[in-house]
């Protein structure tokens, strides 16, 4: 099947944050939204139809969580990755959010220290201090565009860390790992006794021959002791159905995570992310075979319509996401003033940049997964806007 993302699909009335909370957000509805990491691009079809199949059943009571859905979790994750996960070491969870805010209660007493490399998606510092956990950052160093860990203050800060939250790959930087620099990190992070956990969720959506490279599968001992959380709903644009996966380097682990959810009694999924999850998994490629391209072509006329016309905002194509990230500094305005300037004069719904890095001045995300002429669109009003300064 053929899927065209050149679509524009109206999601008003479709209750999707992206559109019905930008008044919430920007204080207006009058800006195109480009912002909370969502697709405005209709899921696999074979999603569509398991769901609509079992819409139809009309019995939705309590579910039981088959095998059969962490196998295709399981098959995918091979497949793609070369990672054979043990199904039996792994969990189910919420979302990938409620992931990071458990292991914070679990592994963090209050008062400690969670170790973020920042910028990074703005969830890691909240999902720690909402706990009454300190957030400790490892800043990634600009250089002429070029973001890079700083090795030595990694290390210094692991010293007092109690939990380490990774993003592989990186939002909002667009990084892919290297997996010497995994093997490496995951070393430090034994060395000095630090849990990890290792945000996946974006681990399908890569580009320009690049490759994902699983944390856990960079050595023996990081197979033994790190933690991942992945998803489809970042893959296949199901954030609304609330599921995610969790696995485990042993029992203990996974019998403490899972008592966490217990005690809510929360431990059975919602009928259809069920549905839909193992749908995707076992069905799915074939539309995430066409969506790859169509974002990183997205992606190029980003760049290059900056690089023409807005020279004064500097991007680049992310190895990783449907996140970009601009460099907006030569306009010279602070956080506010460039907040406002999206918002009122080229009308756009961004995110800031220093809600990923607090210490940043300049920076926005910009979300590219939608119709190129949105894009199009969204681009001219940035000119326009930039011209008028
Ligand atoms: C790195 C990262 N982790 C987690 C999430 C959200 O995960 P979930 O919707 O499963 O809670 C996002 C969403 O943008 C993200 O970028």
């Amino acid at each position: 099947m053929i899927y065209n993302f050149d679509e524009i699909i109206d999601r008003n009335g479709n209750h999707s944050a992206k559109y019905d909370e930008r008044m919430k957000k920007f204080g207006t509805n009058d800006v195109l939204p480009l912002w909370i990491a969502d697709m405005d691009f209709r899921t696999a079809q074979p999603i569509i139809d398991a769901l609509t199949a079992r819409a139809q059943e009309g019995l939705w009571g309590y579910t039981n969580r088959h095998d059969g859905y962490f196998e295709a979790i399981a098959a995918w994750q091979k497949r793609r990755n070369g990672w054979d996960i043990d199904t039996s070491l792994m969990s189910w969870s919420l979302g990938v959010v409620q992931t990071i805010s458990a292991m914070v209660h679990i592994c963090v007493p209050v008062g400690g220290n969670v170790l973020i490399q920042t910028p990074v998606y703005s969830e890691f510092y909240d999902m720690a201090e909402l706990a009454g956990r300190n957030v400790i950052e490892n800043r990634f160093v600009e250089r002429d565009g070029v973001w890079q860990m700083d090795w030595a203050d990694f290390e210094e800060k692991l010293q007092t860390a109690d939990l380490f939250l990774l993003c592989n790959p990186h939002n909002p930087l667009g990084m892919v790992w290297d997996p010497a620099d995994l093997k490496r990190m995951v070393e430090l992070c034994i060395r000095y006794h630090v849990p990890v956990l290792s945000d996946e969720i974006h681990s399908d959506l890569i580009f320009h021959g690049k490759k994902h490279t699983p944390t856990v599968c960079v050595s023996e001992d990081a197979k033994n002791y790190v933690v991942t959380a992945i998803s489809g709903t970042k893959t296949f644009n199901l954030a609304g159905l609330q599921a995610s996966s969790v696995v485990f380097p042993n029992k203990y682990m996974k019998q403490k995570f899972d008592r966490f959810w217990f005690n809510m009694d929360i431990h059975r999924n919602n009928a259809f992310s069920l549905t839909a999850m193992e749908a995707a998994f076992n069905h799915g490629e074939e539309w995430l075979e066409q969506l790859l391209p169509y974002i990183s072509a997205n992606f190029d006329y980003v760049v290059s319509y900056c690089r023409e016309h807005i020279p004064q905002i500097k991007t680049y194509a992310p190895d990783a996401t449907y996140l970009m990230w601009l460099d907006c500094r030569e306009l010279g305005l602070d956080n506010e003033a460039l907040r406002r300037f999206m918002i009122d004069k080229a009308k756009l719904g961004l995110n800031e940049g220093w809600s990923f890095g607090r210490s940043l001045n300049g920076f926005m995300r910009l979300n590219a997964a939608c119709p190129r002429s949105v894009l199009e669109q969204a681009m001219k009003q940035l000119e326009e806007a930039v011209k008028s300064l």
